[in-house]
């Protein structure tokens, strides 16, 4: 509680130990000794015996309601006693009421569902000030928090309040310690020394200040370097807005400003009142009790009340009876009178009656419109009590919520009193308290009432929580030999075809068309066999529009079904920003960018896949090439999925040898990299382990025997399945050096993962120097994945590193058996360009997503190790067991 009635506290020294006796001194340590170690005794507290002295105290403090407030109306001059009773009673009953089923001791909540526990701890020490304005009731106040929460306090009242503090402090204690506290829980400075206050600050032993007081002991517990709560000043504005009910209004600023002569830093200062009700207003105020001044009595308040040197009120009408500041300043009064209220016409330091007063004289504004009066309340929020508290009296619930926007208070009362209504419990909701935060406005951490959650020191035990898995893929799959007849069961009005040149040439597109609902109108798109640039995509959205398409068959390799994805996403979603979706994310379901999901149309998207290696038919991944920006996008959602795959070996019949070898490779690097990712689950692992088993047995039959339909079929179904594998698990660091390298050199992106494989294997294999994150992974297993995978393989081996290189072995045989080049070098490329070339590769290879799955961080260096073992190439394969022989 602070106020500029506090103007006259002790200015803390801020030399600690300055101008202290050693005598004094000893005082001080002893206090703090005999703190600690009660707080100490009370940690080993149970909850149910600090709710058992709780209960006592707050007993002992409600009977003693009336003789405290009458000693803190004696002592500090300040209020009226009837008032202080109550807030004795709402410092102990309503405290209470909120504290006595909280847990404070050990486990005080749990969230089963996120997997965290909080555990409360008490603080120790904490040494706390006492205002003058709330004394006893502050007091009351403070001791019960701390019993809840097992904490020892050394008190320091004002000067001007320290009988009555010692005496409610002492009650306090006395029953406390009856009812099985520990001696020295509660202890208040005898008699008052200028630098006790600084000394305990600093005191080693105190853990935290309270610092309810005016703001050079505010400051001074800041500067401290302790952890410290504080408050800040108030100037409440209060704006009577004209939809307001005026009876109960008046009546409640009435209650509010004279509660306890306005000792209250939540009190009314300034009510903006609507041109439309202000006559009426002040009519209803005169008809309970106040006084409305003149011009001339206004001037004489002003001169009076506030300081014009300071701008603040002045400490001897604090605290006083309306009527007593009318007879002291000469204005004659009616004996009822309650409160003074002096029309003013601006705010500021022109307009001394704007300022805090706490006593009863209220300034009144007439406001002509929302936005003067918002303004007005605005401006008086700023002159000396932000983050304070506000008023507000309306039936407008859309001028409430603007009023609650605009001004910067921790506390917006609406239509109740402003004191009461800040102490909270009362006339809302707000947690019981005597010290208001006022957040960063009023030079405080917060905004919030102190309550017993301040005085604790909260613990927060989260376990690991096993994320949520998925495992996503297209509805219906059909595969191997005329698959493409599964056609005939998609009803459909109109169909597009998105296919490439070769596609037309090599009668496949006829193939499909015949197996179309006859009754499908029918329109081939032909698009560049290369991938989509941003053009083509819209062209395709264009003739699905024309048509009004329900049916998108892609036919062709990856670079054709991506196109019809992002076609099909552009139709359905007009709206969709294909660069704002490729924005880079960690965590699919964290992504900053949602893909929509209002699309306004529905095409079904079939995808039939003509090569054995992207797996697009069934990933959720596409490529668009942005021609202009001269840059790829990936596009990453599982919306991006066909919703069927047909997965016929008639389609790659005909495939040449070198496109056999580099999509079956890039195949097979699919499987390899799914199966150690970091988030690959039992589900995954299934696919690549199988993909990986056909690719070895498969591959070196299709590459040297093209018509072998056995082995063209098992290497498309391997194509789809290691398909299946990485749009759940994702890919790794090999995807993100090939895609780098492939785009800077132009090589196919098959061809470019062979020349990594090995190399990133060896690298996966080894004990990372630095470990990915990963909340899907118990300890490093992608050695024993990489061993697992030779076991499936049939390859020799005892131990996992022997299984390991007899798989990089068995790769290596492979890639030789595929006529793959040993190295970057054997393309052609020369050191110096290579060199030249390395620092651009390693940047965008950090820079690619495809990584973030690996199970080892790449360092940068390491990808640039990486790049130059790939550049001097591998040697000769060892021989290993056939791989195949005793697989599949
Ligand atoms: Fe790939």
């Amino acid at each position: 509680m602070i106020s500029s009635a506090e103007v006259k506290e002790p200015v803390p020294s801020p030399q600690t130990a300055e101008g202290l006796s050693e005598e004094r001194i000893a005082y001080l340590d002893g206090l703090v000794h005999q703190a600690r170690v009660a707080a100490a005794v009370f940690t080993q507290f149970t909850q149910e015996d600090v709710d058992r002295i709780v209960k006592a105290i707050v007993l002992a403090g409600l009977e003693q309601a009336q003789a405290l407030a009458r000693l803190a109306v004696e002592e500090t001059k300040l209020g009226l006693l009837e008032d202080k009773v109550i807030k004795n009673m709402v410092a102990t009953e309503f405290a209470y009421d909120y504290v006595k089923d909280k847990r404070t001791v050990g486990i005080i909540r749990e969230f089963p569902e996120r997997n965290l526990v909080e555990i409360a701890e008490p603080i120790g020490v904490i040494f706390s000030l006492l205002p003058i304005t709330n004394p006893t009731s502050t007091a009351l106040f403070k001791c019960i928090m701390a019993v809840k929460t097992r904490n020892a306090v050394i008190f320091s009242p004002h000067p001007k309040a320290w009988r009555c503090c010692s005496q409610a402090v002492r009650i306090m204690y006395e029953t406390a310690v009856k009812h099985g506290a520990p001696e020295g829980v509660f202890s208040c400075l005898e008699a008052h020394v200028l630098q006790d206050n600084a000394y305990l600050m600093r005191h080693k032993d105190v853990s935290l200040i309270d610092a309810t007081g005016g703001p050079n002991a505010v400051k001074a517990a800041y500067s401290s370097g302790k952890p410290a709560l504080g408050v800040g000043p108030g100037n409440t504005p209060v704006y009577l807005e004209k939809t307001a009910d005026l009876k109960t209004s008046v009546v409640d600023i009435l209650i509010s400003k004279t509660f306890d002569n306005g000792t209250s830093c939540a009190s009314e200062q300034t009510v903006v009142i609507d041109d439309e009700i202000y006559d009426l207003a002040l009519k209803k105020f005169a008809e309970l009790g106040t006084h409305i001044c003149t011009e001339k009595e206004t001037k004489v308040l002003e001169r009076t009340v506030i300081d014009p040197q300071t701008g603040c009120m002045q400490p001897l009408a604090v605290g006083q009876k309306a009527t007593d500041i009318a007879r002291f300043v000469g204005i004659p009064v009616e004996p009822n009178t309650k409160l003074l209220i002096t029309p003013i016409q601006g705010v500021g330091r022109a307009y001394p009656l704007s300022a805090e007063k706490l006593f009863p004289v209220l300034a009144v504004y007439r406001a002509k419109s929302v936005d003067e009066a918002l303004q007005v309340c605005l401006d008086v929020n700023h002159a000396g009590g932000l983050g304070h508290t506000a008023v507000i009296f309306s039936r407008n619930d859309a001028i409430v919520r603007k009023f609650g926007e605009v001004i910067n208070a921790g506390r917006i009362i609406v239509n109740s009193p402003g004191s009461i209504g800040a102490l909270g419990a009362v006339y809302n909701d707000l947690v019981p308290t005597f010290a208001f935060g006022c957040g960063t406005g009023g030079g405080n951490s917060t905004t919030d009432n102190t309550n017993i959650y301040h005085y604790l020191n909260i613990k927060r035990l989260a376990r690991r929580t096993e994320a949520h898995m998925w495992f996503r893929v297209p509805d219906q799959i059909y595969f191997n030999l005329n698959a493409v007849e599964n056609l005939r069961q998609f009803q459909s009005q109109a169909t597009i075809i998105v296919t490439n040149k070769a596609m037309e040439r090599m009668g496949h597109v006829d193939i499909v068309r015949r197996c179309i609902c006859p009754q499908t109108h029918i329109h081939v798109l032909v698009i560049p066999d290369a991938e989509p640039e941003m053009q083509v995509v819209l062209q395709g959205v264009e003739a699905l529009h024309f048509y009004k398409a329900d049916q998108i068959i892609a036919l062709g390799g990856g670079s054709v079904i991506d196109a019809a994805k992002i076609m099909k996403l552009k139709y359905e979603s007009p709206e969709a920003d294909l660069e704002e979706l490729a924005a880079p994310f960690l965590d699919l379901r964290k992504r900053v960018v949602q893909y929509p999901t209002d699309r306004i149309q529905r095409a079904r998207l079939i995808a039939i896949s003509t090569t054995s290696g992207t797996g697009s038919e069934v990933t959720p991944f596409a490529v668009l090439t942005n021609k202009k920006r001269g840059c790829k996008v990936t596009l990453a959602d599982y919306s991006l999925n066909p919703d069927v795959a047909i997965v016929d070996p008639q389609f790659v019949m005909s495939m040449p040898k070198v496109l056999t070898a580099d999509t079956g490779i890039d195949c097979l690097t699919h499987a390899l990299e799914a199966g150690v990712s970091s988030y690959a689950s039992p589900y995954t692992d299934s696919n690549a382990m199988q993909a990986i088993r056909l690719v070895f047995k498969y591959l070196p039959i299709a590459y040297e025997n093209p018509r072998d339909e056995e082995a063209r079929a098992m290497m498309h179904n391997a194509a789809c399945i290691a398909g299946l594998a990485f749009s759940n698990a994702s890919v790794g660091v090999n995807h993100a050096l090939a895609h780098a390298f492939g785009a800077r050199f132009n090589v196919a992106h098959g061809r470019a993962n062979a020349l990594m494989l090995p190399h990133v294997m060896r690298y996966n294999a080894a004990v990372p120097a630095k470990f990915m994150p990963s909340p899907y992974q118990h300890g490093y297993v992608a050695h024993k994945k990489y061993a697992t995978m030779a076991d499936l393989l049939g390859l020799r081996g005892q131990t996992v590193e022997e299984k390991v290189n007899q798989l990089i072995g068995a790769v290596e045989q492979l890639l030789d058996q595929l006529e793959f080049p040993r190295s970057i070098a054997q393309l052609g490329i020369s050191k110096d360009e290579f060199e030249q070339a390395v620092p651009g590769l390693v940047k965008i290879a950090f820079e690619d997503p495809s990584w973030r799955s690996n199970p080892r961080l790449p360092l940068l260096s390491e990808l640039e190790e990486l790049f130059w073992k790939a550049y001097v190439g591998r040697g000769l394969a060892k021989a290993v067991a056939a791989p195949g022989q005793q697989a599949a």
